[in-house]
């Protein structure tokens, strides 16, 4: 089957907790649509850019096998769509399920409303929790920020701002949220347009719950007041049921938890999604509260119901406060979660370390390092230069000579290689190999890094040195797979990946202010193949336009 999405992208004046702002999204709303497909299934997303800036479309954690360049990173795997542009994305979804999101790539553009929920149904996945659940329900969290990313992102590099991210103004649920006007006088906020999300949920039913991070920094504590979830699923991936109370997820990682609507003396219950602050530099003099809330309401026919949103509904439960440390947030990035469908990581054939940090005291501005290196977009997509340069089809076109080196460097790529002023840090997997990957995270905080492409296995995590004497004695056991992993600060995490999906791979911390700070590498797996991708024409005209 083939699924056509039709996206226009524009500016709009738009108020998700009743604070006026400027957002980019997708056909005028916010959150952007959902695309659902099954497994198998062709999908056709024709996007027209009426928006001011360039804009790219990526479908987080999508393998793209053999479709690379479809894979919607800007200035990596693809040009970007100039504003009054369209583009065309065309790929199958042939051999995954589960929880996905999609987001603009480009700049920080995703957190002005740029994003949606991508689920994929398949039967394998039915056969193994179909059983479990009445009602399929999407929820996105996030933080919220009541201005647009370009300017809290000029800010953030500004010398002087060394550490200091731009702390949220509130966060979301579904696109929704409380928020008290009074707090911001003068400002347009619109107190009746502060609206909490409500779920209407039919009684003694179970609903799954896909939550999604669509958020730009902030960890979040996600939790239904007096319902226990049960952990499913996390990044695609089905887990051996696990009961928790509170749900800890950070930036782009996506679980499934399933709760059930048999909770009796009362028929409101809030639902929270709390913004960690322990990685906030400053507290926010405007958000006072931290706790965004949402509102589960039993209802008796959830059809009968049209009421998303609604500033007058409260509950008046509690939170879970005083349960067992193990049930109120578990560590879910450690080996304690386990997929239900075992697989066993094979043993790695090369193994690379990265130094990921902040420069430290540099004019005190926030520039990311990947083993010295900070990303900077290239002058045109990488894969554009590669193909350029493999394709038979393109043989005559001018081969810049940067383009060698491009291809057949691991390692820092220092300024100008690239064309202008850019350095990017790239390893070069020739061939087919179990690749090892040690992040050690130099830095104070904590990074959600995610790999384009793969789901990877994590082999083990931990804070202070890399025990190197170790290493080999890790468990491959069916250990945890997934496609975004939060590195504590100080912190080490070792994944692996089977490099068998060529093209050109971004690992990047997915907080947007690091991002955009040059907290990114690339795996370029397999660069031979590249010449046999049949990118349409339509692509290569992105950087020819350019
Ligand atoms: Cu969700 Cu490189 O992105």
């Amino acid at each position: 089957t083939t699924r056509i999405y039709n996206f226009t992208i524009s500016e709009v004046t738009g108020w998700p907790d009743g604070y006026n702002r400027t957002l980019t999204v997708i056909n005028g709303q916010f959150p952007g649509p959902l695309i659902e497909v099954n497994m198998g299934d062709r999908l056709i997303i024709n996007v027209q850019n009426n928006g001011v800036n360039m804009t790219t479309i990526h479908y987080h954690g999508l393998y793209q096998n053999g479709t690379n360049y479809m894979d919607g990173t800007y200035q990596i795997s693809q040009c970007g769509i100039p504003p009054g542009s369209s583009f065309t994305y065309n790929f199958t979804v042939p051999d995954q399920y589960g929880t996905y999101w999609y987001h603009s790539h480009y700049s920080t553009q995703y957190m002005d409303g740029v994003i949606g929920p991508l689920v994929i149904h398949a039967q394998e996945e039915d056969d193994l929790i179909g059983n479990m659940y009445d009602y399929d329900q999407v929820v996105l969290v996030s933080d919220w920020y009541h201005g647009l990313s370009q300017g809290y992102m000029a800010a953030y590099l500004a010398s002087g701002n060394e550490n200091v991210e731009p702390v949220p103004d509130n966060g979301l649920i579904n696109g929704g949220a409380y928020f008290d006007c009074s707090l911001t006088p003068g400002d347009t906020c619109y107190q009746q347009d502060a609206n909490r999300t409500a779920f209407n949920f039919e009684q003694n039913k179970t609903y799954r719950l896909r939550v999604i991070n669509t958020g730009a920094f902030a960890d979040i504590e996600f939790s239904v007041d007096e319902h226990p979830l049960t952990l499913v699923e996390g990044d695609g991936v089905l887990i051996a049921p696990t009961t928790l109370h509170k749900l800890a997820i950070a930036v782009a990682q996506r679980y499934s938890v399933l709760i059930t609507t048999n909770v009796t003396g009362t028929d409101n219950f809030w639902v929270r999604a709390e913004l960690d602050q322990y990685c906030f530099a400053t507290t926010n003099p405007v958000l006072v509260d931290y706790s965004i809330t949402g509102v589960l309401n039993y209802v008796s026919d959830a059809n009968s119901v049209a009421l998303p949103y609604s500033n007058n509904i409260t509950a008046s439960t509690a939170s879970w406060g005083d349960v067992p440390a193990n049930l109120l947030c578990l560590d879910l990035n450690n080996t304690s979660i386990e997929p239900m469908v075992a697989m066993q990581a094979p043993d790695a054939t090369v193994f690379y370390r990265i130094d990921a940090g902040f420069m430290i005291g540099a004019y005190a501005i926030d520039l990311a390092y990947i083993n010295g290196t900070t990303w900077k977009p290239a002058f045109e997509s990488n894969l554009y230069q590669a193909y350029r340069m493999l394709s038979p089809s393109l043989s005559s076109a001018v081969v810049d000579n940067n383009s060698t080196e491009l291809l057949n460097t691991t390692g820092p790529l220092p300024l100008g290689v690239l064309g202008g002023d850019q350095s990017q840090y790239i390893i070069n997997v020739p061939d087919y190999q179990v690749v090892d990957l040690l992040i050690n995270n130099l830095d104070d905080g904590s990074h959600p890094f995610h790999l384009h492409g793969y789901k990877f296995w994590v082999m083990g995590t931990g804070t202070g040195v890399f025990p190197y004497n170790d290493y080999g004695d890790f468990n491959t056991t069916n250990p945890m797979r997934r496609d975004t992993l939060q590195v504590q600060a100080y912190g080490w995490a070792l994944i692996r990946f089977v490099a068998d999906n060529a093209g050109f791979w971004p690992l990047h911390c997915h907080i947007t202010w690091h991002l955009e700070a040059g907290l990114l590498m690339q795996f370029e797996i397999q660069p031979s193949k590249i010449a046999q991708f049949q990118p349409p024409a339509a692509w290569a005209q992105l950087c020819a336009a350019q």
